[in-house]
């Protein structure tokens, strides 16, 4: 094996002429990690978000940095207290978010972080779950706790969290609104949505009243006219900033603000739910690795259609 690979690096904060293809040294792994040969990393907002250094002051990164936190591939090393996995497994994973990520052909991952990848999907595909379906499963499952026959109402529901939520949450039998602008009525409904509203013509909360669960991927106005279609008791569940402390306890709503966390668990139990066909990952488009700024573009663009992927290796 040659000591280095291709990669996309930041050496500084900025904007997409900051990614950088170059020819970084293969990460060794650590004790607990696994090395992944990388076939396909998908692209999230956060990625730009961490390039353009709006989180310096939440997350610890050092630079150069390898930006891309969604992959997926095959073993080709274990550490020696890396316990669960063999080389040749074909995994994915959302690996920590504070180290070198996977727009890269290789990458070091806890192997607590790692599952093995939905044998129904092809890399790229597998590559497009990990961190999106994390983020839809902490929110829905673990912080709104869905039950069968609630209603949720879905925003940014063509999005990449948004597409797999919405089946998520089909897949435990709740009723799903969703909003999206027109041009996504077709994509959202066949992913199950039992209700679409086109944010574009219609305020939600004339069209939706008293649901259980409103899942927030957008923020700002969105957030703050979405307490008003819960039900008393209901849940405002935001990924994108907290909802208010005090506006829940005066109109006896809850909240929650999630920030998720790799789960090697997590990502076992969604791949059982993608092979038993009860969800699947929409990609909008499959890039090469070196052209990263170009996947920058469009997932900055605010209207991707589920996933932006890089394909890193065949
Ligand atoms: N806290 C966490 O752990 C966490 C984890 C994952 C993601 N996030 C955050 O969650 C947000 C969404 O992530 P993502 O990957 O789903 O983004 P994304 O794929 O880029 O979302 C794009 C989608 O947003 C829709 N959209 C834009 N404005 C809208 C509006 N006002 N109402 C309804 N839909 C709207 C677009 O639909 P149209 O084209 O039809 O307008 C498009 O399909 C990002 O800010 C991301 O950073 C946070």
């Amino acid at each position: 094996m040659s000591l280095t690979m291709k990669a996309v690096r930041i050496h500084a904060y900025g904007g997409p002429e900051v990614l950088h293809y170059e020819e970084p040294p293969i990460p060794k792994p650590q004790p607990d990690d696994i090395l992944i040969r990388v076939r396909a990393a998908a692209v999230n907002p956060v990625d730009w978000k961490i390039r353009e250094g709006y989180l310096q002051n939440t997350l610890k990164h050092h630079l150069p940095l390898t930006l891309g936190w969604d992959i997926s591939g095959d073993v080709v090393e274990v550490g020696p207290q890396a316990a669960g996995f063999n080389i040749g497994d074909e995994v994915y994973a959302r690996p920590h978010i504070e180290r070198d990520g996977g727009y890269a052909e290789y990458i070091a991952v806890r192997a607590s972080e790692v599952a093995r990848k939905p044998v129904t999907l092809d890399h790229p595909h597998a590559a497009a779950v990990p961190l999106a379906a994390l983020t839809a499963w902490q929110s829905l499952v673990e912080a709104a706790q869905l039950q069968a026959g609630q209603t949720v109402l879905i925003h940014a529901a063509a999005g990449g969290v948004g597409s797999l939520a919405v089946q998520l949450a089909k897949a435990r039998g709740a009723k799903v609104i969703a909003t999206a602008s027109a041009l996504n009525i077709g994509l959202v409904t066949e992913l199950g949505a039992d209700q679409f509203i086109d944010y574009t013509r219609t305020r939600f909360e004339e069209a939706v009243k008293a649901v259980d669960v409103v899942f927030d991927t957008i923020g700002g106005d969105t957030q703050a006219r979405s307490w008003q279609v819960l039900k008393p008791g209901g849940i405002l569940v935001s990924v994108v900033s907290p909802p208010s402390k005090a506006i829940a306890a005066e109109r006896g709503l809850r909240r929650a603000f999630v920030f998720i966390h790799a789960s090697g668990e997590q990502l076992t139990a969604i791949a059982q739910l993608i092979d038993e066909g009860k969800m699947k990952p929409h990609l909008h488009t499959v890039l090469p690795l070196a052209e990263a700024r170009q996947a920058h573009a469009i997932s900055e663009g605010g209207h991707a259609r589920g996933k932006i992927v890089l394909h890193v290796a065949d």
